[in-house]
This record gives structure tokens, C-alpha cells and sequence, in this order.
């Protein structure tokens, strides 16, 4: 790979902020000044270094963030805050988005990634990656209600919802497990039972809980080892 390529697809350095360090002597491969941009570098092997700081290449990266409410989970847009604005410079990357959306309204867990595999991986419902959501609820949940949404709701539009998992935390709160992610997916379950969701947060993908350290609004580098947490 070319050296330029692999040190701005870590984020921090744009190809032409690479080519005037280069000039200026500030980055090295295996010890020896590098003399171009094009010079081929081998991501498993290379020790590169800019400006005194070792690459630390990573092929992708996964970011956990706490999405605050009134935050879209987009990549762009005009006049609204998105994910990406959350995201520090340090561990922003071309190409990362939100593996699997939040309204604008429901708070909580947010796994931003520039890796396309992983995320159909993650949201594909064939894989059966739990999302773990609390929903606050209008009226009190009955039992039938929660046998019916267990057992797989359909909504008003004629969509056959895939089964979920509920425990009542109290008359009108829950835990509520779902594979899939339709627009609107668990207002929709809720409505469909004749209640109205109040507050939605999203606790868990998979088997990784929102680390509780993390304040609203803020994303930490997800660990190798959580990662394989998700899908296990
Ligand atoms: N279900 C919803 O209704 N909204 C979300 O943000 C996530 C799941």
C-alpha cells in the first residue's frame, strides 16, 4: 500500500498534509527517512512513524457513542447536529457511519464503523444480534400484550415483526429485545398493541452493553475484545 494512503486512512493526516511532511523530513519507514508518497509500505509489517508518533494502523475502526436526543443518525446534513459531529477528530475516519439508525429521539448506544461487513454483519437479522432497548410507555403493558409482542406483533401497515424478548421493569417500563431495525421498529410494536412509547434508549448490542462511564454525547474506541462481545 502507498505510504500516503495508509497514513491518512488512519484519519489524523490528509494525503497532502503527508506529501509536506514527507518534504520536511517528519516521517520515517522501518527507521529510514521517507523520500515520496508512493513509497509501498506493508500495513502488517511497516513501523511508520510521523512527526515522532508510531502508526498504530488499524484496517477499521468502531467507535461506541452515547447518542444524546435531538442528534440524527446520519451522516450529513444541513442545519441538524449528526452522529459524525460527535465524533473527535482523533478517531474520526473517512467512511465511518452508524451501523443501524436511532430516531432522533431515542438515546443511548450508537456503534459508528467504516466497516461495511461488520455492520450488515451486526444488522442483518439472519445473524440474530440482539438490540437491547428500554422504552418508557404511555399507558400500563398488560401480559397479553407482552405474550403478543413476544411471539412476533403485526403492525398496522401488514408487517410481520420476528419475535421478541420482554421484561417488564414496571407497569409502564420494559426491556425490550429486537433482531431487526424497520423504521420506527419498537413505536410501531407498541402501537400496534394499542400504547404509545415515551422514551426510547438503546442499552445493548449484542452482548455489549453502553459502557455507563460514557456521558451523553460522547464515543470511545470500541476494544478488540468487546467487538467479539457483539456477536457472541
Ligand atoms: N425503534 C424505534 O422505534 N426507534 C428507534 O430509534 C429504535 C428502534
Amino acid at each position: 500500500m502507498r505510504l500516503d494512503k495508509y497514513i491518512s486512512s488512519q484519519g489524523k493526516y490528509s494525503r497532502s498534509d503527508v506529501k509536506k511532511l514527507i518534504k520536511q523530513g517528519l516521517v520515517s519507514v522501518d527507521g529510514r527517512s521517507a523520500k515520496s508518497p508512493e513509497l509501498q509500505v506493508d500495513p502488517d509489517s511497516s513501523l511508520v512513524v510521523i512527526c515522532g508518533e508510531t502508526i498504530n494502523y488499524k484496517e477499521h475502526i468502531y467507535i461506541m457513542l452515547n447518542k444524546p436526543a435531538g442528534v440524527i443518525s446520519a451522516t450529513d446534513d444541513k442545519s441538524k447536529k449528526t452522529v459524525l459531529d460527535l465524533v473527535p477528530p482523533e478517531l474520526y475516519r473517512d467512511g465511518l457511519f452508524p451501523a443501524g439508525r436511532l430516531d432522533a429521539d431515542t438515546t443511548g448506544f450508537v456503534l459508528l464503523t467504516d466497516d461495511g461487513d461488520f455492520a450488515h454483519r451486526i444488522l442483518s437479522p439472519k445473524n440474530h444480534v440482539e438490540k437491547t432497548y428500554i422504552a418508557t410507555l404511555a399507558d400500563p403493558i398488560s401480559d397479553e400484550d407482552i405474550s403478543a409482542l413476544e411471539e412476533g406483533i403485526l403492525l398496522k401497515d401488514g408487517y410481520q415483526c420476528l419475535p421478541s424478548k420482554i421484561k417488564r421493569i414496571n407497569e409502564k417500563e420494559i426491556e425490550i429485545k429486537i433482531c431487526e431495525g424497520k423504521y420506527h421498529q419498537i413505536k410501531r410494536m407498541i402501537g400496534a398493541v394499542g400504547n404509545k412509547v415515551l422514551t426510547l434508549y438503546r442499552a445493548q448490542i449484542g452482548g455489549l452493553p453502553l459502557d455507563i462511564d460514557l456521558k451523553e454525547g460522547f464515543c470511545r474506541e470500541i476494544t478488540q475484545e468487546e467487538l467479539g462481545e457483539i456477536t457472541t
